[in-house]
């Protein structure tokens, strides 16, 4: 088991050490996991050069990730609870499945994968609601060594096919619908709309959550709850290489369509499961509550695989947090007297809109940790979050990472690293962070402001985007040669500590989810009527970021004109899903283009921001008269 670090002065200490010798540093880690084979070398790595980036951990180890959870806790752990499972609607009762029980349902399902077939090195897409069977079927993947793709269930029939496609999957396991507060969401609905333009999936199987109406494709489609009859439980793990694949996720970047992030069983295991203990404090019999979905990063590491590792108690929920009331979120930690909290500022923020009687009302006297992720947290948020919810005893966790990292990297440790509100801090052991100007030059010492790339590999880190390599290594590696770019900018203040900033790409952190304007430009522009479109963030108060899009369209009749808006938002939710449609859509006669055509988006954004009293250098523009008729007709009022 892993030792949690009790002091800033040990913090210190083991940081000097792992970046002194970083292979020291994991070995001594990975020594206290069950491995079939230990690995031949630590670290083989290369961050530019050919075949760039090549980084292996753990060379030549064997193992599976499922032994570590399970077989690996099983002796002590058999009757604890593994995960409780809070259903959408309170009324309903609770599940709270064992570390044996879970153990039982992964194995039997892992077996009933193989009758279908599936075997290691298969690509499944999962589509579940949040549901236990999510964290079975997940887990039943890499029990028997196929890569799963979690597809977040709120994404449309067109953005699963792509990511089925991209992935070229053979199965889908989906359920008939999921529940999210008040609505049903058709999820079979939406997969069978989705296959008809996959030629790579045989089979889906169908667990049965809302009961509703669906068409059963025969010979394809099978119900969970037959496949698993007459399964039995005995199953040995596949034993997998360290640098076999564990799963896919895709995530949105800069440009094109998203890119499926993989990550790899052994080094991502012994990463994010370290990243634990320390950040969150966690002890033995703590109750831990992620508030994240599993269809994203957050939910893969803090909600199943890194809680499970550790041989903690972990909740799922499967409903929103202001439903039936905005008090959903402190009756659970109340109802399982919750020790970690972790969730996004998005959340937080919308629940300081709510009124602070609906956290007075409960009992929070149970939490020790609060954590936040996913996009900076505002100074006002973090202090409701502090003084509220934490009634200024609970330190607060900041953490700063992202879907290629695989865990968190740079965080206070939680009562250790003195805190400040909406700064990150400090690095965790193994993650050696720099500051770059644009030109690739590091910016040395405190009180500085550049962007944020990482010098050296960690265990979790990403190893390549499926099916394009070079793809990865244009992505995050070519820009500033020898380090991994992360996309974020960052200031590193007078003590050393770490302020995110936020992207200096062309990706929008829209409540705490990533959205790739070039996606959502894609999206729009598939509607018949528009020609051309731009999109931006703005800042906005509930979600952080909101999406602001400037569109030119066809001539339009008055009738047409007034519903386009409506129509591009339904255009966006049928290409991508609810989360990426626009919040400002405005309809422009031109956009700000430079002669050789290029867009000029950070004129785009000051609009959006409301401030062009400083556009700066426009002499470059074909026609600058345009930039006077985008600010008179702004969706937002703008400083000239
Ligand atoms: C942003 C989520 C500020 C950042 C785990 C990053 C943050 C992107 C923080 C990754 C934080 C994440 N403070 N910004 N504590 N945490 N971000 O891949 O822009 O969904 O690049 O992973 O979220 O988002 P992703």
């Amino acid at each position: 088991m892993i030792n949690k670090i009790n002091s800033l002065a040990e913090y210190l200490q083991k940081y000097q050490e792992s970046v002194a010798n970083p292979e020291n540093f994991w070995e001594g880690i990975a020594e206290t996991h069950f491995w079939r084979k230990k690995w031949d070398q630590v670290l083989d790595w290369n961050f530019d050069g050919p075949g760039a980036p090549d980084v292996k951990w753990f060379v030549n180890g064997k193992l599976n990730i499922t032994e570590n959870i399970f077989e690996r806790n099983m002796h002590m752990r058999k009757d604890q609870v593994a995960i409780i499972w809070e259903p959408n609607d309170p009324k309903e009762k609770e599940v709270r499945l064992t570390y044996g029980e879970l153990f039982e349902k992964v194995k039997q399902f892992a077996n009933a994968l193989k009758k279908i077939g599936i075997k290691k090195g298969d690509r499944v897409a999962i589509y579940l609601p949040m549901v236990p069977e999510l964290a079975i079927a997940m887990l039943a993947c890499a029990r028997i060594g196929a890569i799963h793709s979690i597809v977040f269930a709120g994404f449309s029939a067109t953005a699963l096919a792509d990511r089925i496609n991209d992935a070229t999957c053979n199965l889908v396991i989906t359920s008939d619908g999921g529940y999210r507060g008040t609505k049903t969401i058709p999820l079979k609905k939406i997969v069978d709309d989705a296959l008809e333009n996959c030629p790579s999936v045989q089979n889906t199987i169908v667990l049965n959550r809302t009961g509703e109406d669906i068409t059963m494709v025969e010979g394809r489609d099978i119900w969970w709850h037959d496949l698993i009859k007459d399964v039995d439980c005995d199953n040995v793990a596949e034993v997998m290489d360290a640098e076999d694949m564990l799963f896919i996720l895709y995530t949105s970047g800069s440009t094109g369509k998203p890119k499926g992030v993989v990550h790899t069983t052994g080094g991502y295991m012994i990463y994010s499961e370290y990243t634990f203990k320390n950040v969150f404090q966690y002890s033995d019999g703590d109750i831990w509550w992620c508030t994240a979905d599993i269809g994203w990063v957050t939910g893969h590491s803090y909600i199943v695989y890194v809680p499970l590792l550790s041989g903690a108690t972990s909740v799922m929920f499967e409903g929103v947090p202001t439903w039936p009331d905005a008090g959903r979120f402190w009756e659970i930690v109340d109802k399982y007297k919750i020790n970690q909290f972790y969730t996004a500022p998005t959340a937080i923020r919308a629940l300081v809109a709510q009124g602070d009687e609906w956290v007075t009302k409960h009992d929070l006297s149970s939490l020790k940790v609060l954590g936040t992720v996913g996009e900076p947290i505002n100074e006002e948020a973090w202090r409701w979050y502090h003084d509220l919810v934490g009634k200024g005893r609970c330190p607060i966790v900041d953490t700063w990472w992202q879907t290629e990292t695989g865990g968190i990297m740079i965080s206070p440790l939680a009562g250790i690293t003195p805190t400040k509100p909406s700064l990150a801090t400090l690095p965790l052991p193994g993650v050696q962070p720099m500051l770059v100007d644009h030109e690739g030059k590091e910016l040395k010492g405190n009180g500085v402001e550049g962007i944020l790339c990482i010098k050296h590999p960690w265990p979790g880190m990403l190893r390549t985007t499926y099916g394009d390599h070079e793809r990865c290594y244009q992505t995050y590696f070519a820009n500033y040669p020898g380090y991994y770019f992360t996309g974020d900018g960052a200031k590193r203040d007078e003590e050393g500590y770490y302020r995110i900033i936020g992207r200096v790409d062309d990706v929008i952190n829209v409540s705490g989810h990533r959205i790739g304007t070039a996606e959502v430009e894609d999206a729009i522009n598939q509607h018949p009527k528009v020609n051309e479109s731009a999109v931006v963030g703005y800042p906005h108060p509930i979600k952080g970021a909101g999406i602001y899009a400037y569109v030119i369209c066809e001539p339009l009749s008055d009738n047409e004109l007034a519903n386009i808006e409506a129509e591009i938002r339904s255009t966006v939710t049928k290409f991508i899903g609810p989360i990426a449609k626009p919040d400002q859509i405005q309809i422009v006669s031109g956009l700000p283009k430079t002669r050789s055509g290029k867009i000029m988006r950070r004129i785009l954004r000051k609009i959006g921001e409301g401030d062009a009293s400083n556009l700066g250098d426009t002499s470059t523009l074909l026609d600058p008269g345009v930039v006077d008729e985008i600010i008179d007709g702004a969706k937002v009022e703008v400083k000239r």
